[in-house]
C-alpha cells in the first residue's frame, strides 16, 4: 500500500528550507501532499492562491507531490479524511521543539492513526524562516540564497507594490 504523508504549514512564503524538508520526506514516503493551512486569524503576505501557485511551480519537477489547501478545520481530521499516515514537520532548532512536541501529541490524541515525523533540513537552512525572509525582502535585502527564483520574483513584486 502506498504511504501518504501530509506536509502542512503556512508557507508564507515557501522557502528552500521547506523544499529541503519536502525532498527528504519524498525519500521516505511514496506521496507527500503539501497542505497550505488557511487561517483567517493570521495575516499573511501571500494569499492562499499565491502560495498555491508558488508551491505548485516549485514542486512541479518532483514526482509524488501535490498541493492542497486546508480551509479551516483540524489537521488531524484532514489527515484522516485523505488517508495520511504521517504529518511531516521540519525542525531547525531546539526552540522549535516545544511547540512541535505539543502539536504532535495533540494531533496524535485527535487521530491516533497519524504519526508526526520530524525532519531536519540541511544545516545551511537552520536560520531560514518565512518570517525573516518576508522582513528582509520587504526591506529590500537579498534573499536569493533562501528562496526559489519564482518566490524571489513574487517577493520583489510585493516590494515594488509596497514602495510605489
Ligand atoms: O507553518 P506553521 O505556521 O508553523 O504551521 C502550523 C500549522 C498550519 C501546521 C498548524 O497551525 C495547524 O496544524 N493548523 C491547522 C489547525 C489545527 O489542526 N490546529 C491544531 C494543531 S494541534
Amino acid at each position: 500500500m502506498k504511504q501518504l504523508a501530509i506536509y502542512p504549514g503556512t508557507f508564507d512564503p515557501f522557502t528552500n528550507g521547506h523544499l529541503d524538508v519536502l525532498e527528504r520526506a519524498l525519500t521516505i514516503f511514496d506521496q507527500v501532499m503539501v497542505v497550505i493551512a488557511e487561517n483567517s486569524k493570521k495575516q499573511t503576505l501571500f494569499s492562499v492562491e499565491e502560495r498555491c501557485e508558488m508551491i505548485e511551480t516549485i514542486t512541479e519537477p518532483l514526482s509524488g507531490t501535490r498541493v492542497e489547501v486546508l480551509h479551516g478545520g483540524l489537521l488531524a481530521e484532514y489527515a484522516r479524511n485523505v488517508g495520511a499516515t504521517a504529518i511531516i514537520r521540519g525542525v531547525r532548532q531546539v526552540k522549535d521543539f516545544e511547540y512541535e512536541f505539543q502539536m504532535s501529541l495533540l494531533n496524535r490524541h485527535l487521530n491516533p492513526e497519524v504519526t508526526t515525523v520530524f525532519l531536519m533540513p540541511n544545516v545551511k537552512y537552520t536560520y531560514v524562516a518565512s518570517s525573516i525572509i518576508r522582513e528582509v525582502a520587504l526591506l529590500g535585502g537579498d534573499v536569493s540564497k533562501f528562496v526559489h527564483p519564482f518566490v524571489l520574483k513574487m517577493l520583489q513584486k510585493k516590494y515594488e507594490e509596497q514602495n510605489t
